[in-house]
């Protein structure tokens, strides 16, 4: 079938089957490659993307469930321009990532985050990430680059 999704503001209209996850849409066909691939079943976190500003994981949802809604990819969150956004900086300035696998699905968690608590408590932050596993155990320095983000969004 033919469906359009509304990714990071932009229309694209793509053939998927009934049941293809929006994942693959967004990584094979039109090649954003933020989302990443971990367990495909919904239980870590790495494929984490936007839904109308609510984390949703695309491993496990059909695209042709999302026609309509306003989807965001890691690549959403730059500036027109090119910037990037408060929380990617923070994450590189806090070395946040080891392997750095399961940092786009905790960045798009964290965004949705800030979006509804601006200025989360340290708690908050954990309890808001606790589903996006990371392998490497970089959940403190992750910690700190939200508070960091938050900090400079709050500026
Ligand atoms: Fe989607 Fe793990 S790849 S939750």
């Amino acid at each position: 079938m033919s469906i359009t999704l509304s990714v990071n503001g932009r229309p694209h209209t793509v053939d998927v089957s009934e049941d293809t996850p929006l994942l693959y849409v967004l990584r094979d066909e039109l090649g954003l490659n933020g989302a990443k691939y971990g367990c495909g079943v919904g239980q870590c976190g790495a494929c984490t993307v936007l839904r109308d500003g609510v984390p949703l994981r695309a491993c496990v949802v059909p695209a042709a469930a999302l026609s309509g809604r306003e989807l965001t990819t890691l690549e959403g969150l730059r500036a027109p321009d090119g910037t990037l956004h408060p929380l990617q900086r923070a994450f590189l300035a806090e070395q946040a990532g080891q392997c750095a696998y399961c940092i786009p699905g905790m960045v798009m968690a964290a965004a949705a985050l800030l979006r509804e608590k601006p200025r989360p408590t340290e708690a908050e932050i954990r309890t808001a990430l606790d589903a996006n596993l990371c392998r490497c155990g970089s959940h403190n320095r992750i910690v700190r680059a939200i508070q960091r983000a938050a900090e400079e969004l709050a500026r």
